[in-house]
């Protein structure tokens, strides 16, 4: 086995009730896992046996015969973001990250109220981001597996908007887990190491 499921950052019920654990069983042991199964299976006899997980999405992102690889290499390491991107014990966000959200977007709140309403529009399955984008912080969406790496862009954040990441804890309601997911779950330390390392950023 060439890609093994990342363990979670956290216990498996220390995010309720905000996050159930039936959700995180089902969403990091069935659907993650699904996910590296099948890559570990699709990648027999190929190059990238030995290659690393970012390269194989950025290198088949734009080669439709090579579709199922960069969806199930791309949805590993969504996950894998994601459940970085969460923690049962917030800290403070931190004041170069909360200077540059706020220059960029107004306030906190404004960030938080955009970036809601892209996790909120994007139709179907997917994905909202938080990206440093040629050294301009934006909020993004991409469906299905498609993210940031795939079109040079540094994530940030991201919130998973498949309906299986809330559907047993909010069924059909979206808004609630994504407000919940704003002010109760995000590792605001996560978010500002990426700020820190993305390569265009100029410290304010
Ligand atoms: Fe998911």
């Amino acid at each position: 086995m060439t890609f093994s499921l990342m363990p979670l950052p956290f216990a498996k019920n220390a995010l309720a009730p905000h996050m159930s654990e039936q959700t995180l069983d089902f969403h990091h042991g069935k659907h993650h896992q699904t996910y590296v199964d099948a890559l570990n299976k699709l990648i027999v006899g190929t190059p990238y046996t030995k290659a690393a997980l970012e390269d194989i999405i950025r290198d088949t992102s734009e080669n439709v015969d090579q579709g199922r690889i960069f969806n199930n290499a791309a949805q590993v390491w969504n996950h894998n973001f994601f459940w970085n991107c969460l923690t049962p014990a917030p800290a403070p966000v931190g004041r170069n990250l909360s200077q540059q959200l706020t220059k960029a977007f107004g306030s906190m709140d404004e960030f938080k109220a955009r970036f809601k309403e892209m996790a909120l529009t994007q139709f179907g399955s997917g994905w909202a981001w938080l990206v440093m984008d040629q050294g301009q912080l934006k909020i993004t969406k991409t469906s299905n597996a498609e993210n940031p790496l795939a079109v040079g862009q540094k994530a940030l954040l991201t919130c998973d908007v498949w309906e299986h990441a809330y559907y047993l804890d909010y069924q059909n309601r979206r808004a609630d887990m994504v407000q919940v997911f704003l002010d109760k779950l995000i590792n605001w330390e996560f978010v500002a190491r990426n700020l820190d390392s993305a390569p265009a950023h100029q410290a304010a």
